[in-house]
């Protein structure tokens, strides 16, 4: 399925993270070059793509290479610090040294975590993020951000700490469950609409089944992921162009918090999020309505929800006016002047966001 794509992220404190995508990037990759004379490996590996990744696990070991492999399902309920100090406790009983190469082989959540164990431990160890949920692979794994919950919110403890090697290998995705392959649609959707050009296209055309790794979903992937990694690149600590990745994502989250973490996926918040998003951009900065009506077309093919029934759209409003008491810069949203022209938008007329979330509930 065509050659590897490699994009090298660099940061200005000599870390760089090479971000490879391809169908066959776990055999490709010089795996063992990359670890330490005598530094070896620690693995941490969910269970669901253990088998899938024994064959490097064996290649690594003839080749004398020290390799420890934790089996951990680390569910979201899981993501805490609790599970960070587990790790902890396994890489002192397992050795792990400076020239240790951590290896995190999971969804969004185990690379969250043990992202954040490696930032920590010894001040700081070199990973590597091998992602396997569509989430993972075109946003999760990619750029540094490292992170867990806490009782007061998603992701408050974390660090920046860019992983030496992401390796994005599309076949992995061969035993992700439906749910799961929805959860990631959200920010393949946001991407297109960012990014416009051959992503948007590609998108837009797409026949590909859901559930199954062709071609075409491998295309989709790799620009996804591709997109993130340039953004990233151009700006690793979110001054600009990283909060464009943010599309869809200010009603999403509230969304998301109003119906219950698990009851409506990600992917599902995120495509409701670029309606209201639309519909913003519509009034505000005079986008064409025939880009909402496109992207309903994408929801419906993809089975993702395109109106929320039963919501109360001033309690939602009010969770986005705690949302944003808690960050210093307000309420940011990210609109749409065309396909592939985003722009941050600061503060919108409450009474507009109320009609625009409004517009959720309405089957048009
Ligand atoms: N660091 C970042 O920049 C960033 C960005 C976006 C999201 N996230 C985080 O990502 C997390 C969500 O990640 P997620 O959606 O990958 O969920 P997840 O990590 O919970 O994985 C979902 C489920 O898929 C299973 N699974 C994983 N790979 C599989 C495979 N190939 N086949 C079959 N089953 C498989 C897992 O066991 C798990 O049950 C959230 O905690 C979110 O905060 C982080
Ligand atoms: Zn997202």
């Amino acid at each position: 399925m065509g050659m590897n794509t490699e994009i090298l992220i660099e940061s200005h404190n000599s870390q760089a993270s090479r971000v490879i995508i391809g169908h066959h990037v776990l055999e490709d990759w010089p795996w063992s070059s990359w670890l330490a004379h005598d530094g070896g490996v620690l693995v941490v590996v969910d269970p669901q793509v253990q088998p899938q990744m024994e064959a490097l696990f064996h290649e690594l070991r003839t080749e004398k290479k020290f390799v420890t492999v934790l089996t951990r399902t680390i569910s979201e309920h899981d993501k805490t610090l609790e599970t960070v100090a587990g790790l902890y406790q396994d890489f002192g009983e397992n050795r792990v040294t400076r020239d240790t190469l951590i290896m995190a082989v999971g969804g969004g959540v185990l690379t969250d975590v043990t992202g954040y164990a490696a930032a920590t431990y010894l001040r700081g160890l070199r990973w590597a993020a091998v992602p396997t949920t569509l989430l993972a692979q075109v946003d999760a794994a990619i750029g540094g951000k490292v992170a867990v919950n806490t009782h007061f919110g998603k992701n408050l403890v974390g660090a920046f700490h860019l992983p030496a090697i992401v390796a994005i290998d599309t076949k992995l995705l061969t035993s992700l469950p439906l749910r799961e392959w929805r959860a990631g649609l959200g920010e393949v959707i946001k991407s297109a609409l960012i990014a416009g050009g051959t992503l948007y296209d590609r998108v837009k055309q797409s026949q590909e089944p859901l559930g199954e790794m062709t071609p075409g979903w491998a295309h989709i992937i790799a620009e996804t992921a591709q997109l993130k990694a340039e953004i990233v690149q151009a700006d690793l600590y979110e001054k600009d162009q990283r909060m464009f990745l943010n599309f869809g994502h200010t009603a999403a989250h509230a969304l998301e918090n109003y119906f219950g973490y698990g009851t409506l996926s990600h992917g599902e918040a995120v495509g409701l999020g670029c309606l209201v998003a639309l519909y913003l951009s519509e009034r505000l900065l005079g986008l064409n309505d025939t880009v909402r009506a496109e992207l309903k077309t994408w929801l419906m093919r993809w089975g993702l929800p395109t109106v929320a029934n039963q919501f109360d759209p001033a309690s939602l409003m009010n969770i986005m006016l705690q949302d944003k008491k808690a960050r210093s810069y307000g309420l940011q949203w990210v609109l749409l002047e065309e396909i592939g022209k985003p722009r941050v938008i600061r503060e919108i007329d409450p009474n507009l966001v109320m009609m625009a979330l409004g517009s959720l509930g309405l089957r048009a």
